[in-house]
């Protein structure tokens, strides 16, 4: 499991978000790294690709939501980081089916989604809690 405790912002819903993300992220790196060929492995792989695309943007939702809620001071460039992500998946995901599903896309794509996510939630995410210890805020979670 690629998820760890450290990673925790204490605030529930957006924790369980967090380590689904990276459920599903373990999940996808694992079908694509099996040794099974790709003929094998596209519809799962596509499976995940789906549910990561859709559960993504409810998990952006509901942080950036917490983070007006205690009036975080970046929220705006958060937002913005959030957003590219999202533009960025469905850039590639578009690309990936124009190109009939190539792997080598796919397993590109999951190194730097990897990357990403572990990126974000262990370092970008982490302002969120240290803004809320040094403040004192906690909102209603
Ligand atoms: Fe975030």
């Amino acid at each position: 499991m690629l998820w760890k405790d450290k990673y925790e912002l204490g605030v529930p819903t957006v924790d369980a978000q967090h380590k689904e993300l990276f459920k599903r992220v373990d999940l996808f790196m694992q079908t694509l790294r099996s040794n099974l060929d790709w003929d094998d492995k596209v519809e799962r792989v596509n499976e995940t690709l789906e549910f990561i695309k859709g559960y993504v943007v409810e998990h952006f939702k509901d942080e950036e939501a917490y983070q007006q809620q205690i009036g975080y001071p970046e929220y705006s460039a958060h937002q913005k980081i959030h957003s590219d992500m999202v533009l960025y998946v469905l850039q590639v995901s578009e690309q990936y089916e124009n190109s009939g599903f190539s792997e080598q896309l796919m397993q590109q794509f999951g190194g730097k989604l990897l990357a990403w996510l572990i990126n974000h939630v262990a370092a970008e995410d982490q302002r969120i809690a240290a803004y809320v210890k040094e403040k004192g805020v906690a909102g209603n979670e």
